[in-house]
């Protein structure tokens, strides 16, 4: 991908993040799915105290804030490129010197940040950055030897037998849902691969009420990641319609867990 379709499809992720925290953090606070996704992560990882952690693409702070819960003796380090998300993070947190909120860009990460890390998230954040080999790569170089690079992948919504229900529905529809990535699966894992050798990958497929999912898609970001030629009323109309089209009253949403080690 070149720069300019890089940045392009960087200054959209930030725009509609930008427009996404209230209805990010009720999603959240009604399902407490990222809670769930993060706790995942967490176990994945077997961290035995880590001691500094950077969050990227901390969103709200969800992810931040149970990291620091987790782990009473680490610093925790919160970035992302949407202030207004920022915003209710630090909102969230009393002032605390084992935390902080910086505004960045994940693939900046080296000049931003001036310490090290022995561990680092990508909590459903690596499939919004177009430019993810060089973010990694900078992670990587923070990274101290012996540390843990922890992510969550989207993979997608799937019915009992594995067909994809938003391709199936969409065919039935012609909604135009978008199923293009900025960042595939198999891309993330190869590279990973090169830069630290092996690397575990679990997949999770948690078996939700298709109303919740529907939820996650209507929240301003998610919806424009399905239909972003649209206005939000319009990208709400078509989840709406999109979710109603599926038979089942249950859904798979699955996601996939990768962990890397630093020699
Ligand atoms: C789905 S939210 C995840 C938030 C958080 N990790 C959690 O568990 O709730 C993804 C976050 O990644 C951020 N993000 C996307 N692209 C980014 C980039 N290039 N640099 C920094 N942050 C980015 C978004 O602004 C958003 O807040």
């Amino acid at each position: 991908m070149d720069a300019e379709k890089i940045g392009k499809i960087r200054d959209a992720v930030r725009r509609n993040f930008e427009a996404s925290p209230v209805q990010y953090d009720d999603f959240e606070s009604r399902h407490g799915f990222f809670r769930n996704l993060n706790a995942i992560l967490l176990e994945t990882m077997d961290r035995e105290n880590p001691r500094n952690i950077l969050d990227v693409g901390c969103g709200t702070g969800a992810s931040s804030i149970q990291l620091l819960q987790a782990c009473p003796q680490a610093r925790v380090c919160g970035l992302d490129n949407s202030p207004a998300m920022l915003e209710k993070a630090r909102m969230k947190c009393c002032p605390n010197d084992r935390i902080d909120f910086i505004e960045g860009d994940a693939s900046a990460l080296g000049s931003c940040l001036r310490r090290r890390f022995d561990t680092i998230i990508y909590s459903a954040s690596i499939f919004l950055i177009p430019d993810f080999r060089e973010s990694l790569r900078q992670a990587c170089s923070l990274l101290e030897p012996g540390g843990k690079i922890g992510i969550t992948f989207m993979d997608g919504v799937y019915g009992e037998t594995g067909n994809n229900l938003l391709v199936e529905a969409d065919q039935q529809l012609g909604l135009g849902v978008s199923l293009k990535k900025p960042v595939s699966l198999s891309d993330l894992e190869a590279f990973i691969k090169s830069i630290l050798g092996s690397i575990k990958v679990v997949e999770h497929n948690f078996d939700l009420p298709r109303d919740v999912v529907k939820d996650f898609f209507s929240i301003p970001a998610m919806s424009a990641g399905l239909f972003p030629a649209f206005d939000y009323q319009e990208r709400l109309n078509r989840v709406s319609a999109l979710f109603a089209n599926m038979s089942s009253d249950n859904v798979i949403f699955r996601w996939v867990v990768i962990i890397g080690s630093k020699p």
